[in-house]
């Protein structure tokens, strides 16, 4: 039965996500499911099938992807009806994914070892090669640029410059991508978080060597 319930989700998901190209595609949700999966079988703790099922079905009600947050709530509801679970598997799943989003660092207590995981495995594919690919398409979509030595980090920017919203994606490793590895919950997901860390590092010591027209 819960085979059927991951694969009715999956073939779910893939349909409503399938062709986004700002970094939400069916296959961010597959590998944040890997993750997700990978590090419960190190902290052996939770439930797979709910770690599963949250991770499948986070960015379903993403403000990005949906005309509103009221729409996109009504969007993961609608579909949660449409499954054989209990209220209570629904409500768990659905709690996850409310307390797991990164909104201008809001911090949300995370009540489940599931939530952890699954906002772990999340954040892990932020991160690392995958991370800064994700990065530069994003920006790409937005028509940003790679980086101008004009713009100032978020916490030096002035007033006008904040406002305007207007940002690099090299800027963007600074005011979160570098951060968010202080900010996992599990053992395993901060040891995976070293080597991705490093990658992004070793990342933007070339570019700003290659920038400056160094080696
Ligand atoms: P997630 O689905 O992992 O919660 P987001 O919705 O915050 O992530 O963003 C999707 C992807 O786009 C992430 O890889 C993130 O780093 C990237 N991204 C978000 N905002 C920016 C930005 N201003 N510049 C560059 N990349 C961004
Ligand atoms: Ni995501």
């Amino acid at each position: 039965m819960k085979e059927l319930i991951i694969e009715q989700t999956e073939n779910y998901v893939r349909n409503e996500l399938g062709e986004d190209a700002t970094g939400h595609d069916w296959f961010h949700i597959d590998r944040v499911r890997k993750n997700a999966l990978h590090i419960w079988q190190y902290e052996k703790s939770g439930d797979p099938f709910i770690i599963e099922m949250a991770a499948l079905l986070h960015d379903i009600p993403d403000e990005k992807l949906n005309t509103s947050a009221e729409m996109g709530d009504l969007k993961l509801a609608s579909f949660l009806k449409t499954i054989p679970l209990t209220d209570e598997d629904k409500d768990h799943i659905n709690q996850i994914i409310k307390s797991i989003s990164y909104k201008g660092g809001r911090k949300t207590e995370l009540v489940s070892i599931e939530a952890k995981i699954v906002q772990d495995a999340d954040r892990l594919d932020a991160i690392g090669a995958i991370g800064i690919a994700r990065a530069f398409a994003y920006g790409g979509k937005k028509g940003q640029p790679i980086y101008d030595p004009k713009f100032s980090v978020r916490e030096e920017m002035s007033l006008e410059e904040y406002r305007s919203g207007k940002s690099t994606t090299i800027h963007h490793f600074y005011e979160k991508l570098l951060k968010l590895k202080e900010l996992l919950n599990t053992t395993r997901a901060k040891e995976m978080a070293e080597i991705r860390q490093n990658m992004m590092e070793s990342f933007l010591t070339h570019f700003f060597q290659e920038w400056n027209g160094k080696v």
